[in-house]
C-alpha cells in the first residue's frame, strides 16, 4: 500500500493495490527530470500569474517554493518522496507540504501530459548539449593523433584484404568526419524538438486564456506546437535523439572493431596502456581491449533502446497513453550508454600508439601498389583494362616466385611491358610513392591530407561552444 495520498484520488473510494501502485509509477526512472520539472513549472506559475488565471500573489509565492526546493532538492535538503506515482506527483507533493494549499494552484490549466513531453523535451536538448561536447572531444584527440602520423603508411583495406597504401593521418581522419555527422544529426534532432507543449492541457487546450508564447520564451523553446493532439502524443523527437544516437554508436564500434583487430598480435598495429586495458584470469600473457570490445558490444544496447521505442509507438492512437511512459527508459539508457562509450573510447585513444613500423612491415611484399602499375602503363597510353591484364600477371609471377613488387627491378618491370622503359621501379612500386602520388581532391597524398587536415581543425574551431582544450585558434 502506498502512503502518499493519490493526487487524483477524489472518484476513488479504495487505495490502490500495493503491487499495482509499483506497476503504474515511474518515479524510480524519472525521478532524474525532476529540475526540469521545476523549471517547466516555474514557467507555467509565473503565466498564470500573468493572465490574472491564479492571484498574482500566490504565482509568485509558488514560483518562489519552486526555486528553493529545487535548490534544497539539488543539495540533498529535501528529498522526493519514493512513494509518489511519478516525478510530477513527487514534486507537488513536496510544495504542497511546504506551501500548503495554495500550491494546488499550480496544476491549472495544465496536465501531466503536457507537462510530461516539456520535461522530456527539455532533458533531450540539453542532454544533447552534453553529448556533442563529448563527441567533439573525441574529434579532437583523434585529430590529435591524427597530425602526428602524416608520414605513417599502413595498408589501406578492402573487403579486409591489403588494397592501397594509405597515410595512417587519412584513415584517423575518416572518423573525425563520421563523429562530425554524428553532431550535425544530433543538432538536427535538436532542432525539432524545440518547441514547447505546455498549454495543450490533456489533449485539446484549456478553457483558461493562457499565454504559451510566454512560457516558450521563458524556457527558452524556439516556439509553441500548433496542435494540442499533436504535442502530447508525440515522441518523434525521443526516436529521432535515440537514431541519431545509434548511428554515433555504430561508428564507434566500428572504430573499436579496428582497434581491436590492429591489437592482435597479427596485426601489432597498436600498443594500449596498461592503464586502459585488463587482464585475463588464466593466461597471465592476456592483455584484453575491453574497454573497445564493450563499445562494440554496448552498440547492440543502444539499436535496442531504438527498436524499444519504435515499437512502443507503432501502434498508439492519440493521444496520451501511458504506454509512453515507457519512452523514458530507452532514452535515457541511449544518452547514459553513448555518453559512456564516448569518454572511454577518448581515454582509450588518448593512451593508444600506433605502431608506425608494423604497419611498414605489413606493406612489403602485399601488393598494394599494383594499382600504381597499372595507372603508370595507363599514362604511358595503354588503356585501363590492359593495363590491368599485363600487372595482374606481374603479380601472378611474383606470387609463384615468392617476390613482392617493391623486388621487382627495371628489367623485371619492362619484360612485363615495354612501356615501364625509363619507369624509377622504387618509386613506383614502393607505398611511399604510391600514396604521396594520390594528390587527388580527398585522396591520400600529402598535400591532400594536409588540406584534409585544414578542414577537420577548422571544422572543429567553427564549432560553437568550442570543444574541451581547443582555443579559438584550434590545435597546434
Ligand atoms: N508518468 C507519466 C509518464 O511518464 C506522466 C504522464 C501521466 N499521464 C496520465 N494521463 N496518466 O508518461
Amino acid at each position: 500500500m502506498s502512503s502518499a495520498p493519490k493526487l487524483w484520488a477524489g472518484r476513488f473510494s479504495q487505495e490502490t493495490d500495493a503491487l499495482i501502485h509499483q506497476f503504474n509509477a515511474s518515479l524510480p526512472f524519472d525521478q532524474r527530470l525532476w529540475p526540469y520539472d521545476i523549471r517547466g513549472s516555474i514557467a507555467h506559475v509565473k503565466m498564470l500569474g500573468d493572465c490574472g488565471i491564479i492571484p498574482l500573489s500566490d504565482s509568485q509565492a509558488i514560483a518562489e517554493g519552486l526555486k528553493t526546493l529545487a535548490e534544497d532538492l539539488a543539495v540533498g535538503r529535501a528529498a522526493l518522496p519514493p512513494d509518489a506515482e511519478d516525478v510530477h506527483m513527487a514534486v507537488e507533493t513536496l510544495l504542497t507540504q511546504r506551501l500548503g494549499p495554495i500550491a494546488g494552484r499550480l496544476h491549472t490549466a495544465r496536465s501531466r501530459n503536457d507537462q510530461v513531453a516539456t520535461d522530456i523535451r527539455l532533458y533531450v536538448m540539453d542532454s544533447i548539449v552534453a553529448t556533442q561536447e563529448r563527441v567533439r572531444a573525441l574529434q579532437a584527440t583523434l585529430l590529435a593523433q591524427a597530425q602526428q602520423h602524416r608520414d605513417t603508411l599502413l595498408p589501406g583495406m578492402t573487403h579486409l584484404q591489403h588494397a592501397q597504401p594509405v597515410r595512417l593521418t587519412h584513415h584517423l581522419l575518416t572518423y573525425f568526419w563520421m563523429l562530425a555527422r554524428d553532431d550535425d544529426r544530433l543538432s538536427d534532432a535538436r532542432s525539432r524538438c524545440d518547441a514547447l507543449p505546455l498549454g495543450a492541457g490533456a489533449l485539446a487546450g484549456t478553457t483558461f486564456p493562457i499565454n504559451r508564447q510566454q512560457v516558450a520564451e521563458e524556457l527558452g523553446f524556439a516556439r509553441a506546437i500548433p496542435n494540442s493532439l499533436d504535442a502530447v502524443s508525440d515522441r518523434d523527437f525521443a526516436i529521432e535523439t535515440v537514431s541519431a544516437l545509434s548511428i554515433l554508436m555504430m561508428h564507434l564500434s566500428r572504430l573499436s572493431e579496428e582497434l581491436i583487430l590492429w591489437n592482435t598480435p597479427a596485426f601489432g598495429w597498436v600498443e594500449m596502456g596498461d592503464n586502459v586495458t585488463t587482464g585475463s584470469s588464466i593466461m597471465p600473457q592476456k592483455k584484453n581491449p575491453d574497454v573497445a570490445e564493450l563499445t562494440r558490444g554496448k552498440a547492440g544496447r543502444v539499436y535496442g533502446d531504438l527498436v524499444g521505442l519504435l515499437t512502443l509507438m507503432k501502434g498508439l492512437p492519440l493521444a496520451y497513453n501511458k504506454d509512453m511512459q515507457e519512452d523514458k527508459e530507452p532514452l535515457f539508457d541511449a544518452f547514459d550508454t553513448a555518453d559512456l562509450c564516448l569518454a572511454a573510447m577518448n581515454t582509450l585513444l588518448q593512451n593508444t600508439a600506433f605502431r608506425a613500423e608494423r604497419m611498414a612491415a605489413a606493406l612489403r611484399g602485399d601488393f598494394s601498389t599494383a594499382t600504381d602499375l597499372a595507372d603508370y602503363l595507363v599514362r604511358q597510353g595503354l588503356p585501363f583494362r590492359q593495363a590491368h591484364e599485363a600487372v595482374g600477371r606481374l603479380v601472378a609471377r611474383c606470387l609463384a616466385s615468392g617476390h613482392g613488387l617493391e623486388d621487382l627491378t627495371g628489367d623485371d618491370l619492362i619484360a612485363a611491358s615495354e612501356l615501364f622503359a625509363g619507369a624509377d621501379a622504387a618509386a613506383l612500386t614502393g607505398p611511399r610513392g604510391s600514396a604521396d602520388a594520390r594528390e587527388s581532391e580527398g585522396g591520400t597524398g600529402g598535400a591532400a591530407v594536409e588540406t584534409q587536415l585544414n578542414q577537420a581543425r577548422d571544422h572543429l574551431a567553427r564549432l560553437d561552444p568550442a570543444p574541451l582544450g581547443l582555443g579559438a585558434g584550434g590545435l597546434p
